[in-house]
């Protein structure tokens, strides 16, 4: 992997002085540009302030287009803060649940279109081992250790470079994470790519190395309302998921290490259905996750190419997203936690199922269930996924 040796190596001093990292070498600001959204070719991302966090370390906004899909990243834990796309009479909105301000983000925000890592999802007890050692993470979630521990990726100063490549249009995240932080074995280098293409996709590539085993399993925490960010409920989408097997979980959404089948239960998105449809039924795993907010275990497993993964639909718009990954999981969390506390990017309330998050990943708790796909990455291996969001009207 090309990790970038300037940025890995500001990372590594900002991460060895104890705080975030830096922005550093993130490239230039251009005064025009922003790529387009025609898909005529790619412009230039454009970079502008964004705030400043208590540390005084400055945090920026990149603007990119392409296709027809406008995006804005933060360099702050490579948050979407906003990603328009058009419906079938050509109006764009923005589909990602977020805020207008850094204080916010900062303040609190249940992971609104953040980068997640060093572990998606629950690691039981924040406990595991790997090759006879014992690990002990952060704990943030009751007793276990949810999407990285207490200061995860989520809350992370990236390095951003921008480029443009052939019709291609997109930005390179940088972070290095330190051997121990939250509890992990090993100094990760972390890269993600944001890009966008000509056709309007997101697709997002994750890779990473280290220089001690350790796990790791790097996911994308979108919320995604097809109607629009402050439109309201999520109920009428239509979601399909590419699984028959789901992974129940006990009342902490720890995984109990079965693969149960979804024939019959509220589980079954094997064709699409409202995602409101049978989130009121009296199954006790819909009770566990007030809500959906489970692993799917899709069928076609972890494969070498990105392969179909999950369908969502708003019918109102006709606003169509499709999710492709190497990964072979996918969490399904429907918004059951919004609860009317927190005021989104177009100035309304967010209340429980405004917005849904749709994260490929390996599967939770994997690092203490050996018959799930393995998370462990040693020193010489790099890790590599790729998600592709496609988008249609
Ligand atoms: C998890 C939820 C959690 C949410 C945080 C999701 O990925 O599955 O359980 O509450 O993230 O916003």
């Amino acid at each position: 992997m090309e990790l970038n040796r300037r940025t890995v190596m500001a990372g590594a001093a900002a991460a060895a002085a104890g705080i975030a990292a830096t922005t550093v070498g993130g490239g230039t600001a251009h005064a025009t540009g922003g790529g387009n959204d025609r898909g005529t070719g790619p412009g230039k991302p454009v970079r502008t302030p964004f705030g400043t966090l208590a540390d005084g370390t400055k945090v920026h906004r990149w603007s990119l287009a392409n296709g027809g899909t406008r995006l804005k990243v933060l360099s702050y834990g490579g948050i979407v803060q906003s990603l328009e796309i058009p419906d079938r009479r050509g109006r764009h909105t923005n589909v990602s649940l977020g805020f207008g301000t850094l204080e916010e983000y900062v303040a609190s925000s249940p992971y609104f279109g953040a980068l997640i890592g060093r572990y998606g999802n629950r690691i039981g007890k924040g406990r595991f081992s790997l090759d006879g050692t014992a690990h002990q993470l952060s704990v943030n979630d009751g007793a276990n250790s949810l999407h990285g521990g207490a200061q995860g990726f989520d809350k992370r100063v990236w390095d951003v470079e921008p480029f443009t490549e052939g019709s291609d249009v997109g930005l390179r995240l940088y972070y290095v994470s330190a051997d121990g932080e939250m509890g992990y074995p090993g100094t990760l280098r972390t890269k993600v790519t944001y890009t966008l293409t000509r056709h309007g996709d997101w697709r997002v590539d994750y890779a990473a190395t280290t220089d001690r085993a350790t796990v790791v399993n790097l996911t994308s925490h979108v919320y995604w309302n097809l109607a629009g960010e402050s439109s309201g409920s999520v109920n009428d989408h239509e979601l399909s998921i590419a699984a028959t097997r789901y992974t129940p979980v006990d009342a902490g959404l720890i995984p109990t290490g079965e693969l149960a089948r979804v024939g019959g239960t509220p589980f079954d998105f094997r064709s699409a259905k409202p995602v409101g449809r049978d989130l009121r039924v009296a199954h006790p795993q819909v009770l566990y996750g007030q809500g959906f907010d489970h692993n799917w275990v899709l069928d076609k497993g972890v494969t070498a190419r990105p392969g179909p993964a999950a369908t969502l639909r708003d019918p109102s718009s006709g606003r169509t997203l499709r999710i492709a990954t190497n990964e072979p999981g996918l969490q399904f969390y429907s918004g059951n936690f919004l609860d009317g506390t927190l005021v989104g990017t177009g100035g309304r309330v967010y209340r429980q199922g405004d917005g849904l998050c749709l994260e490929t990943q390996h599967f939770p708790d994997s690092p203490n269930r050996p018959s799930f796909p393995s998370t462990v990455l040693r020193p010489g291996e790099t890790y590599r996924t790729t998600t592709v969001h496609s988008f249609d009207a």
